[in-house]
C-alpha cells in the first residue's frame, strides 16, 4: 500500500499500475487537472509539483520541485505531494501566484502552474541571506532564480516578468499555510514511515492484482531487501529518480512491470566526505550531492548545475547516470578522469569496480546481473592537479551535451607528469583517452606541449553526427577544449569564467 499526503489529505492506495506516473494519477484518478502535461518527458516543467519529506540533515521538511510526468506514484510513499490546487487559500492567492499576477508573468497560462510550483519551491528553499530587496537583483539572487526556473519553459510571456515574479517571491518574508502546518506534517509523515518499520519487511507499495502479468512497485528499505527482490524477480528494473527509466514508459510506451525503487534504502542515501574520498550513496539525488562535490571538486559542481534542470537534478542520481551508460551522460567522463570506483552489491557478492573499464559498449556495462550500484567513491587524490570540466551544449539550461570534457593534469617543474582525459559525446561509450594522456606526459604545459595529445584525440575519438552536432564539430571541440584547459593553466589570473560560459555554447 502507498501511503502519502496529497496536500493535507492522507491517501492510502492499493492496486495501481507500478508505472503510473504522478501526472497520470493527478489528472485521471484524482481529477485534479491544475498540473499540466506538455512534453511527458521532463523537458518543459508544465507538470511541476513539489514533494516534501522529512530531512535528517536539516531536521525540517525539504521541498523539491519535480516533474510529475516522469515520477512514479510509488516513490511518494511516506512523502507529501503538493500541487498547485493547494496554494490558494479561500480567495487569497499564494505569494507565488500573486507575484505572477503582479509582474504580468502569464499570458496563455499553460506553463503557469508549473512556474508557480517552481516559485513555491524556490521560496521554501531560499536561504535567509537570499531574502533581500530585488532592486537591483544581486548576481547570486539572479543565479538562484535561473537555477530554480531553468526547467520551466514558457512559449509566450517571455522570461523577464517571470524572473521579476521570482525576485518578488524571494524578497518577502511572509509565511504560508505550509510553514504553519510544517510541524504537524512532519509528525504525520514520520508516523507513516513508522508503520513501515513496524511491518519490518519489504514495502510493496503497489501491485496490479488483476493484471495477467505480475506487476509490482517495491520500495525496500535496506540493501539486503533490495538484492533479495532482484534475486526473486529477475525481470525487475531498478528505479532511482526515474529520469531515464520513466521515458521508456512515457515515450516508448513500454510497460514497466516490476520496479524496485532505491530511494528508501537508507544505506544508499548517505554521503561521506573525508580527506581521502567523497563517497556518494547510490540513491542520493544530484541536487543533494552537489553541495558535497562543491566542497572538494568545484569544477565538477559547476558543470552539475548545467546537468538537466532542477526538477531532474532533484530526482536523478549519479548511480542512474552511470548505470544508464549513455555516451552523452555528463558524470561518466568526469568519474573516469577522477579514477572513481563503483561499490556494487550483486548475487556474486560485494565488489568495488573502477569506472574505467565499466563501459564496454553502447549502453553496455560490466554490472553483474541483479547488481546494484550502492555508492560511488571518488578518491581525492588530484587536489593539486589542474582540473577542468567543460560541457558544450546548445543551451545553457536543460540541454544534453554535444561534448563533455574532463581534463585533468599534474604539472611539476613545468612538465606534465600525469594526466586524465575523460570525454562524452565522442564515441559509443564515455571514454577515457589513455593514448592522449600518455602523449601529454613529459610535455610542457603549453600550447606546443599538447599538440601530440590533440593528434592522438583525432586518432582515437569516433564521434557520430546527429541533431546535436556533426562528428567533425565534436572532434574539433574536444581538441579545442584541451587548448582551453592549457590556456587556463598558463594564464590563471585572467578570468575566463564569463567568456567561458559564453563559449561553452555550440
Ligand atoms: C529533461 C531531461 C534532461 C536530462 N538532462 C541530462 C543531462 O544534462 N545530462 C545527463 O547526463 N543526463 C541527463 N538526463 C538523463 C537523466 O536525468 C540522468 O541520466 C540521470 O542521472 C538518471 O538518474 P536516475 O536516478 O533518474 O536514473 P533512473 O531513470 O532511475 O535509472 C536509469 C537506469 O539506471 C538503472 N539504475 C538506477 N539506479 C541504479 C543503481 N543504484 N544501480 C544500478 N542500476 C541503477 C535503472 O535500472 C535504469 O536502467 C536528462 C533527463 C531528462 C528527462
Ligand atoms: S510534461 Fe513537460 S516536463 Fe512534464
Ligand atoms: S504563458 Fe503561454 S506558455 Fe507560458
Amino acid at each position: 500500500m502507498i501511503r502519502f499526503l496529497l496536500n493535507d489529505q492522507l491517501r492510502e492506495i492499493e492496486n495501481i499500475a507500478p508505472d503510473l506516473t504522478i501526472l497520470e494519477y493527478l489528472r485521471t484518478i484524482e481529477v485534479q487537472r491544475g498540473t499540466k502535461e506538455g512534453c511527458a518527458s521532463g523537458d518543459c516543467g508544465a507538470c511541476t509539483v513539489v514533494v516534501a519529506e522529512p530531512s535528517a540533515v536539516t531536521g525540517k521538511l525539504s521541498y523539491r520541485s519535480v516533474n510529475s510526468c516522469i515520477t512514479f506514484v510509488g516513490s511518494l510513499h511516506g512523502k507529501q505531494l503538493i500541487t498547485v490546487e493547494a496554494l490558494k487559500q479561500g480567495k487569497e492567492l499564494h505569494i507565488a501566484q500573486q507575484a505572477m499576477v503582479d509582474c504580468h508573468g502569464s499570458q496563455c497560462g499553460f506553463c503557469t502552474p508549473g512556474f508557480v510550483m517552481s516559485l513555491f519551491a524556490l521560496q521554501k528553499n531560499a536561504p535567509d541571506s537570499v531574502v533581500q530587496d530585488f532592486e537591483p537583483a544581486s548576481q547570486s539572487q539572479r543565479h538562484n532564480i535561473e537555477l530554480a526556473l531553468g526547467g520551466n519553459l514558457c512559449r509566450c510571456t517571455g522570461y523577464r516578468p517571470i524572473i521579476d515574479a521570482a525576485a518578488t517571491v524571494l524578497s518577502t518574508e511572509e509565511t504560508d499555510q505550509f510553514d504553519e502546518q510544517e510541524a504537524n506534517t512532519w509528525h504525520q509523515l514520520m508516523a507513516l514511515r513508522a508503520q513501515d518499520s513496524a511491518a519490518g519487511s519489504v514495502t510493496e507499495v503497489a501491485s496490479n492484482s488483476g493484471s495477467p502479468t505480475e506487476r509490482h512497485f517495491f520500495s525496500p528499505q535496506s540493501i539486503s531487501e533490495l538484492t533479495g527482490l532482484l534475486a526473486k524477480y529477475p525481470q525487475a528494473r531498478l528505479v532511482a529518480g526515474g529520469t531515464d527509466l520513466a521515458l521508456e514508459y512515457t515515450q516508448m510506451l513500454k510497460p514497466l512491470d516490476v520496479l524496485v525503487y532505491t530511494g528508501a534504502v537508507a544505506e544508499m542515501k548517505t554521503v561521506s566526505l573525508t580527506d581521502d574520498a567523497l563517497v556518494i550513496g547510490g540513491a542520493v539525488s544530484l541536487s543533494e550531492a552537489i553541495p558535497y562535490i562543491q566542497q572538494v571538486l568545484p569544477e565538477f559542481a559547476t558543470m552539475m548545475e548545467r546537468f538537466a534542470a532542477l526538477q531532474v537534478r532533484n530526482q536523478g542520481t549519479i548511480a542512474g547516470n552511470v548505470a544508464n551508460a549513455s555516451p552523452i551522460g555528463d558524470t561518466p567522463p568526469v568519474l573516469l578522469a577522477l579514477d572513481a570506483l563503483l561499490h556494487v552489491h550483486s548475487p556474486e557478492g560485494e565488489a568495488v569496480i573502477p569506472v574505467n573499464g565499466f563501459f564496454t559498449g553502447y549502453r553496455q556495462t560490466t554490472l553483474p546481473a541483479g547488481g546494484v550500484i550502492t555508492a560511488i567513491e571518488i578518491p581525492l587524490t588530484k587536489t593539486d592537479w589542474h582540473r577542468r570540466v567543460y560541457k558544450v551544449s546548445k543551451r545553457l539550461e536543460d540541454d544534453i551535451s554535444a561534448v563533455l570534457a574532463a581534463i585533468m593534469f599534474k604539472v611539476e617543474d613545468g612538465l606534465i607528469v600525469d594526466a586524465r582525459l575523460g570525454f562524452g559525446g565522442v564515441a559509443a561509450v564515455p571514454l577515457r583517452v589513455e593514448s592522449a594522456e600518455q602523449a601529454l606526459i613529459g610535455q610542457p604545459a603549453t600550447l606546443d606541449g599538447i599538440k601530440a595529445a590533440q593528434a592522438e584525440l583525432a586518432n582515437t575519438l569516433k564521434p557520430l553526427s546527429d541533431v546535436r552536432a556533426t562528428a567533425e564539430y565534436r572532434l574539433q571541440i574536444a581538441q579545442n577544449l584541451l587548448t582551453r584547459a592549457v590556456l587556463e593553466y598558463v594564464y590563471p589570473d585572467q578570468s575566463l569564467t564569463l567568456a567561458s560560459e559564453v563559449s561553452a555554447h555550440a
